[in-house]
């Protein structure tokens, strides 16, 4: 169960994928216009893998160069499967098909796991040094303060590469790692909970009727963070946002009074 006072949660529902990625591409939109509105800024955005996010980067493709300025985003990967970048179930190349294909975004704001492919330990330590070359820290130094986290829900209620009863659910001290997920039967390179905590924003983008089960058991179930990773999620200092579709949501009282979508 989420602890209303310890957390800001907003949640927003979308009547179903489309609109909710609309929602999201135009909230995005804001977040970025007024971080960059000091021209000296950049906005740290970290991006999902999986499917519910192609929309919404289709979407900030689309959007006018004069509604977004890509040259002041720094793109990095919440999470990446340990494959070349060419590869069907790489996260770069999803992103890159969906978003970096159609937008002008100087080649160093783009900060993808190197090496994904190779030993995964090796790949996780590198993105790691990638990181904390480029990412501003929190207040306590020791986590990178990223603008946005964009995360998606398993059915399973895993999120980045934090599935259950996973290695990585326990790391406290790095901000990625390499982490062996045996129902998959595969590395992956994720960010670890603590890193993703100390965002200023989390989004989680929710959309299908499959992921009500997982939904449910984020907000109401017992704590239970093991077998329901998603639960690590709790901003330390930023707002944790959920971006719902009717169908996910599905009769499941979100953690606090949501708004409907515009449009
Ligand atoms: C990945 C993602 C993963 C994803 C969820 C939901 O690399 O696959 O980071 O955490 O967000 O599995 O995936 P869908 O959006 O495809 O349902």
């Amino acid at each position: 169960m989420i602890e209303r006072p310890y957390l800001v949660i907003e949640v927003r529902v979308g009547h179903d994928g489309e609109h909710l990625a609309a929602c999201t591409c135009r909230w995005l939109q804001q977040q970025i216009g007024k971080k960059l509105a000091d021209s000296t800024a950049r906005y740290y955005l970290a991006l999902s893998g999986g499917s519910t996010p192609q929309r919404l980067y289709a979407l900030l493709a689309e959007l006018p160069a004069d509604q977004i300025d890509w040259t002041g985003v720094v793109l990095i990967w919440g999470d990446e499967r340990n494959v070349p970048p060419d590869h069907a179930d790489s996260n770069f190349r999803m992103v890159q098909q969906t978003l970096l294909s159609k937008i002008e975004i100087p080649p160093e704001n783009i900060l993808g796991v190197p090496n994904p492919g190779g030993p995964a330990e090796q790949a996780a330590a590198e993105y790691e040094q990638r990181l904390r070359a480029v990412l501003p820290c929190d207040a306590s130094g020791r986590w990178p303060r990223l603008d946005c986290v964009l995360l998606g829900l398993g059915d399973d209620a895993h999120t980045a590469s934090l599935f259950p009863q996973t290695a990585a659910l326990q790391e406290q001290d790095r901000w990625c790692v390499a982490n062996f997920v045996p129902k998959l039967n595969t590395w992956r390179i994720t960010l670890t909970a603590p890193a993703i905590n100390a965002a200023a924003n989390v989004a989680f983008l929710i959309a299908g009727e499959k992921k009500t089960d997982a939904l449910r058991a984020l907000w109401h179930g017992p704590a239970a963070p093991d077998l329901v990773p998603s639960q690590l999620i709790r901003p330390t200092d930023g707002v944790l946002w959920f971006f719902v579709d009717s169908a996910a949501l599905d009769g499941v009282d979100p953690p606090v009074a949501p708004r409907r979508c515009e449009g």
